[in-house]
């Protein structure tokens, strides 16, 4: 089965880019910007990797962030995630970055955007990797600071498909950004948000209501709502499910208890994707592989991962088709 799921064709819709800053890069990093870290080397930090919930890994993934300053950094960064990508057969991929976390100290919006799109090019070049990138705001931080960050994506509308929402979702419900969403929508900006991932089911039903979203980032909280689950399925709602990441982070005690492949049989369009992998353990292929080792998954399901993701997708209905069929030639090349 893991050779099946490793040589599957893969579409990652969840992912922030500064979640996959791996120790090692950070200690790299570290050192050429001459900044220190607190912990004796990759090892030491990557056994302080014990999260209790959200809220507890937010505080180190911001600071490990901090080790990100040049372009050059944003470009070293995205480039070691492109070649995760590639070793687990990632063929497009739509990362999140939160600018955010870098203007707030100083670091130009233009910096981490360069980097980044630089990173992204050279990916479909050389990787032949395609990507689209999302900008999310902290929903932490004030409407206010929401609308700046937006006038500055604005500047960068080539590069950048759509807005998303993430940070503490305790507390900052999705109607607090109904406005600066209502204002991306009105420039062209496609829509996501997380929702329901520690916070209620009534935050999926206020993302889709009140930010317009295409797609729910983890929303595994709609099982606590009959019709909303209801209303997932007849919609065809994609969920950016990260499984990994629950259980890191609790929102189920074991993959045994995680709630995706029930979702898949309900008829809920979900997809597996890795949301912070060098915090959680894990890129795309260790999310798929630890799903299937825990619940019992045909190869046409685990395909379907792929198939969901593909429609979910901010691509063309060309280039979906020609994903589509690299996924149905690669099941029947094996079955
Ligand atoms: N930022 C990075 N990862 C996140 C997550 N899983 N939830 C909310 N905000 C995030
Ligand atoms: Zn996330």
């Amino acid at each position: 089965m893991n050779a099946f799921i490793q040589g599957l064709p893969k579409v990652e819709l969840h992912l922030h880019i500064e979640g996959s800053l791996e120790p090692e890069l950070l200690f790299n990093l570290a050192k050429r910007n001459q900044i220190d870290i607190p912990y004796d080397s990759p090892e030491a930090l990557r056994k302080a990797y014990e999260f209790d919930d959200l809220q507890s890994f937010l505080d180190i993934y911001y600071q490990g962030a901090n080790a990100l300053q040049t372009e050059q950094d944003f470009y070293d960064l995205t480039w070691a995630y492109l070649e995760r990508c590639q070793h687990d057969n990632v063929i497009h991929t739509e990362i999140f970055f939160d600018p955010q976390t870098h203007t707030d100290r100083g670091i130009a919006f233009d910096t981490v955007i360069k980097g980044i799109v630089s990173a992204l090019k050279d990916g479909q070049q050389k990787l032949e990797i395609s990507s689209q990138l999302i900008m999310c705001f902290l929903r932490h931080l004030s409407e206010e600071a929401a609308i700046e960050t937006l006038k500055q994506a604005i500047l960068y509308k080539d590069d950048i498909v759509g807005v998303g929402l993430d940070s503490s979702e305790q507390g900052h419900p999705p109607e607090k950004f109904a406005r600066v969403f209502e204002m991306a929508r009105e420039h062209g900006f496609l829509t996501v948000a997380h929702a329901g991932e520690e916070g209620p089911a009534q935050n999926i039903i206020d993302a889709i209501s009140m930010l317009g979203v295409s797609r729910v980032d983890h929303g595994v909280r709609c099982v606590d709502n009959e019709a909303l689950v209801a209303q997932l399925i007849e919609s065809r709602m994609p969920l950016t499910v990260c499984p990994l990441s629950n259980i890191k982070l609790r929102v189920f005690d074991e993959m045994q208890d995680h709630n995706i492949v029930e979702l898949l049989r309900k008829g809920v369009a979900v997809t597996i994707n890795s949301d912070d992998p060098a915090y959680f353990g894990g890129y795309m292929t260790d999310n798929f592989v630890a799903v299937s080792q825990a619940h019992l998954l045909t190869h046409e399901e685990l395909a379907q991962f792929t198939l969901n993701a593909i429609d979910a997708s901010f691509i063309g209905d060309t280039q979906k088709q020609a994903y589509r069929k690299k996924v149905t030639d690669y099941l029947n090349s094996v079955v």
